[in-house]
């Protein structure tokens, strides 16, 4: 087990990842692992469509887009829900989250998120509870935007901050005027959208730790429900990853900053939900707890992965990642002709489904049976990483720390098991 400040791998969010994939065609056979699907699902909107390419990002996402591809799409996303329908006990299921995720869904206007919200409305039972949920980037909100979206039944927005540093904010490519994070932060705040998240991305290029507790400072005082921070991962294929690895700080250094930043949030009164999750006041983000218990999410949309039970599943085949306009123009041409893109899959045994219980427990609110892997999670406790409590086998503080090493040591193990 890797446990040193040498190593700070991805933050992990899905089991089995992206490389567990293979080449996979047979939709029907894909959709079909929704068909037994009952009681809770999750539902995930992809919009790819972004106004700029940031720096670290490596994101399902498309720039320069006319309105006349928007609306394409628009259209294709409808025509996929149509496709999906018969696959679906449609009256035994109950949605507990409607997540618009991207790229920038904020980008679309009032009215083509309100067909999508109504086509989703009239097809499924909606939780009274549900979290609906919608992610942007500060330069494509208003103030009429936030009412709007209000209205529309939206009570968690998610703002891409990144930085609220100019110098900072500029070395990841956007280039709209610095005061905006702050101002737009507090308006989301200040329109009663009950859950705002803000996201941060600490080890940017030439950031000081000084800058870093600035720009935490600053997000503190605005109070926001929920606070996401993430260390700078450098990603292929994207700005960044063309850089120098000198330009980057080294793993022990995102710890120092990872340390500093989690005990100033526990000070200021926020609960740490997961490595990089944190939440105040009914913060959080209900749709990723959910999917960490392994509540099935249904998506639509292209570059969006479908998680049924026994089977996840994505456009795209990522041992032989196309460009993302390539891809999303199949997507369309494909829904077009009444049928779903699928390029790759990964099928889960019941073992698996019990892997994913365990390691994605164990990442978030905890662990109750780990059956089999048990002597895994004992191995973890004696290292002081895992403690019982009432809500199962969960993180010690330092366990939390080391969560992603913890993650990535699991999945070896239980490949080994295979
Ligand atoms: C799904 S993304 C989209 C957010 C939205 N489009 C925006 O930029 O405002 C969610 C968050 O992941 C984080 N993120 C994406 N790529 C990252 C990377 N390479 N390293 C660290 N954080 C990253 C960013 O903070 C981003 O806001
Ligand atoms: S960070 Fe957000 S706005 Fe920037 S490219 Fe990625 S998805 Fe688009």
């Amino acid at each position: 087990m890797n446990i040193s400040d040498d190593h700070l791998p991805s933050y992990i969010y899905t089991y089995p990842t992206k490389d567990a994939y293979r080449p996979f065609t047979d939709w029907k056979k894909a959709v079909s692992g929704f068909s037994n699907v009952v009681g809770k699902i999750n539902l995930y909107i992809h919009i790819p469509f972004c106004e700029m390419k940031c720096a670290f990002c490596n994101l399902f996402t498309v720039t320069k887009n006319p309105r006349s591809v928007i609306e394409r799409y628009l259209e294709c996303l409808l025509k996929e829900i149509e496709i999906v329908r018969p696959y679906l006990l449609l009256d035994k299921l109950e949605v507990q989250s409607v997540y618009f995720g991207g790229g920038t869904p904020s980008l679309l206007n009032i009215d083509d998120l309100s067909s999508i919200i109504q086509r989703l409305k009239t097809l499924f039972i909606i939780s009274n509870e549900a979290e609906w949920s919608i992610e942007g980037a500060p330069n494509s909100f208003t103030q009429q935007k936030f009412s709007d979206l209000k209205n529309l039944g939206f009570n968690r927005v998610s703002l891409g901050i990144q930085a609220f540093n100019p110098k900072l904010l500029h070395t990841t490519s956007r280039h709209y005027e610095s005061t905006l994070g702050e101002v737009i932060a507090k308006m989301a705040i200040e329109s009663g959208i009950k859950n705002v998240n803000l996201d941060l991305i600490y080890g940017l290029p030439g950031q000081s730790l000084e800058e870093w507790c600035q720009d935490l400072s600053i997000a503190c005082k605005l109070f926001p429900a929920t606070l996401t921070l993430y260390p700078l991962a450098v990603r292929k294929r994207t700005f960044f990853g063309k850089k120098e690895m000198q330009d980057f700080l080294p793993p022990c250094e995102l710890y120092r900053w990872y340390d500093i930043s989690s005990n100033f949030l526990e000070k200021m009164g926020y609960s740490q939900n997961t490595f990089v999750t944190y939440s105040k006041n009914g913060g959080g983000c209900q749709h990723e707890a959910q999917q960490f218990q392994g509540i099935p999410t249904l998506s639509f949309g292209s570059g969006a992965r479908k998680y049924a039970p026994a089977i996840h599943f994505a456009d795209e085949d990522y041992h032989n990642r196309l460009p993302h306009t390539i891809t999303l123009k199949k997507y369309m041409e494909t829904i077009e002709k009444e049928e779903l893109l699928v390029s790759s899959a990964a099928f889960l045994t019941s073992r698996d489904q019990l892997m994913q219980k365990v390691i994605l427990g164990i990442l978030s609110s905890g662990v109750k049976e780990p059956g089999e892997c048990m002597h895994l999670i004992l191995e973890l406790k004696k290292k002081d990483l895992v403690v019982e409590t009432e809500l199962g086998y969960t993180l010690t503080k330092q366990g939390m720390r080391h969560s992603s090493s913890i993650a990535q040591w699991l999945i070896e193990k239980t490949h080994v098991l295979v």
